[in-house]
């Protein structure tokens, strides 16, 4: 079997027989997932392994984090002998800093170390397609597409305009023998030219939104019902939450957001808080028992503490539970009193699009089941309807809304919903927030 590098794009130039393969490119806070789709050929996809060192839906997780070697300027996704990993790049992106060095000690910004990080799983998807697919694949000429989500949060235009330049920089930097963090600079200042090419044609080249790419897979399927839906999504580091309309216009699919707000209730900020609350009582123990040491009386053999006791923590007290349930109620309340009174979602159940791997967490659907109660009691709702799950994606994987975004992505461009913002739709409050701008980096890269 022949092994291919990760610049190479081909198996043959004989263009007698075609395929388009795109790459839906879901960059997450945490991790990014990735799936390929040969749409033209039996409909297949693969969802994409970054290592065979783990099990199950972790294989399919690329860390998004960079391993870089502060003398060498070496990059890479996976660890190596004196490289410090840098992480929260999509976090970075997002925020005002993001044009800034990263620390005294890494002139590159958080923008040109994305675009690395993207060209290091760009290289790395292609070598495992061109290697592990041959045997189906080495007759046709490939013609690559590239999806690359960005988020469902509501940003500055020219936030999100930057993820067309990663992604575009991104291919570019992909295509080179060499990835060097001096090439990703140089390709961000020249993919603002218009005669820039990165590789790829215009129209195969598209940033699609998070939200739209998550209920791809449910509006092309059976399963499908037009109307009112509600869609969470728990991330690493936001709930993000957005009330959407599902119809047709002209045979497309469109998706009429009516509301949404994110904050910062994220399932790796929920763990973080428990960390911080029992670091808290820690040492208010130690004060406890040093203050209560008395030199005059016998000194006790052992220092005896009662962990159960300092880590047992009510998780429904932690303030994230309240707060993610304001926010979610808020919204349904909008909607039932003002944005969508008539629809039948208020007599047969509101369907409940609950993504991110933070739904599995025992701590947000007890979010959800409380809201739907209060609902219940005091505004008529009736309660929350969870679609079928229409994506399969084979043994390896026993959830896969965290891979729904990537999956949306997976489809050509002209295939997945068009998304209308709330300030093209009359009467509608808009709510404008930055998703990212508010976090603090957290743990050990605090710098
Ligand atoms: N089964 C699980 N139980 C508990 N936590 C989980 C589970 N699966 C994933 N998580 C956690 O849920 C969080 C969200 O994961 P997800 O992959 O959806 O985030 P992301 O896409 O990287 O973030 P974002 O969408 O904000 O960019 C992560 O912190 C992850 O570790
Ligand atoms: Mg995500």
């Amino acid at each position: 079997m022949k092994t291919y590098a990760g610049y190479e794009t081909q198996f043959t130039n004989d263009d007698s027989q075609l395929t388009d393969i795109v790459v839906g490119f879901d960059f997450g806070a945490s991790c990014s997932k990735i799936i390929l789709r040969t749409p033209s050929i039996r409909e297949e996809f693969f969802v994409v392994p970054f290592s065979d060192k783990v099990e199950g839906e972790l294989k399919y997780l690329f860390p998004t984090k960079i391993y870089y070697h502060e003398d060498s300027l070496q990059i890479s996704l996976l660890k190596f002998d004196g490289a410090e990993s840098k992480e929260h790049l999509k976090l970075r992106c997002l925020r005002s800093s993001r044009d800034n060095p990263l620390s005294e000690r890494c002139k590159f910004t958080a923008k040109e170390l994305t675009v690395a990080y993207i060209a290091n799983v760009l290289q790395h998807i292609r070598a495992w397609f061109l290697t592990e697919h041959q045997n189906g694949y080495k007759q046709y000429k490939l013609y690559w597409r590239f999806n690359f989500g960005y988020p469902s949060g509501r940003f500055p235009k020219n936030y999100t305009a930057d993820f067309s330049f990663f992604a575009k920089a991104g291919w570019w930097l992909s295509l080179q023998k060499e990835i060097t963090l001096e090439n990703a600079s140089l390709a961000l200042r020249n993919v603002h030219n218009l005669d820039f090419n990165c590789g790829l044609e215009r129209d195969d080249i598209n940033i699609l939104s998070e939200i739209a790419a998550t209920i791809t897979g449910y509006a092309k399927s059976n399963y499908r019902k037009d109307g009112l839906k509600l869609l969470v999504d728990v991330g690493a580091s936001t709930l993000d939450i957005a009330a959407f309309e599902l119809h047709r216009k002209d045979g497309d699919d469109i998706y009429s957001v009516l509301e949404s707000d994110v904050q910062l209730l994220g399932a790796f900020l929920l763990y973080e808080r428990k960390l911080q609350i029992i670091l808290e009582r820690i040492r208010k123990h130690f004060n406890h028992i040093h203050l209560n040491a008395d030199i005059y009386k016998p000194v006790p053999e052992d220092i005896k503490i009662d962990w159960n006791k300092v880590c047992e923590i009510d998780p429904f007290n932690i303030d994230i539970f309240q707060k993610a349930k304001k926010m979610i109620k808020k919204i349904i309340i909008q909607l039932k009193r003002n944005l969508d009174p008539l629809s039948p979602a208020w007599h047969d159940g509101l369907p409940l699009f609950l993504s991110g791997g933070g739904k599995n967490l025992f701590f947000y659907k007890r979010v959800l089941s409380d809201v739907e109660v209060e609902m219940r009691y005091h505004h008529e709702f009736k309660k929350f309807v969870e679609p079928p799950n229409p994506i399969k994606l084979g043994k390896d994987f026993n959830d896969s809304s965290r891979f729904l975004v990537a999956f949306g992505l997976s489809y050509p461009p002209e295939e997945i919903g068009e998304i209308r913002e709330p300030d093209k739709i009359k009467k509608i409050k808009r709510l404008v927030r930055n998703k990212y701008e508010g976090i603090e980096m957290w743990g050990k890269e605090v710098e």
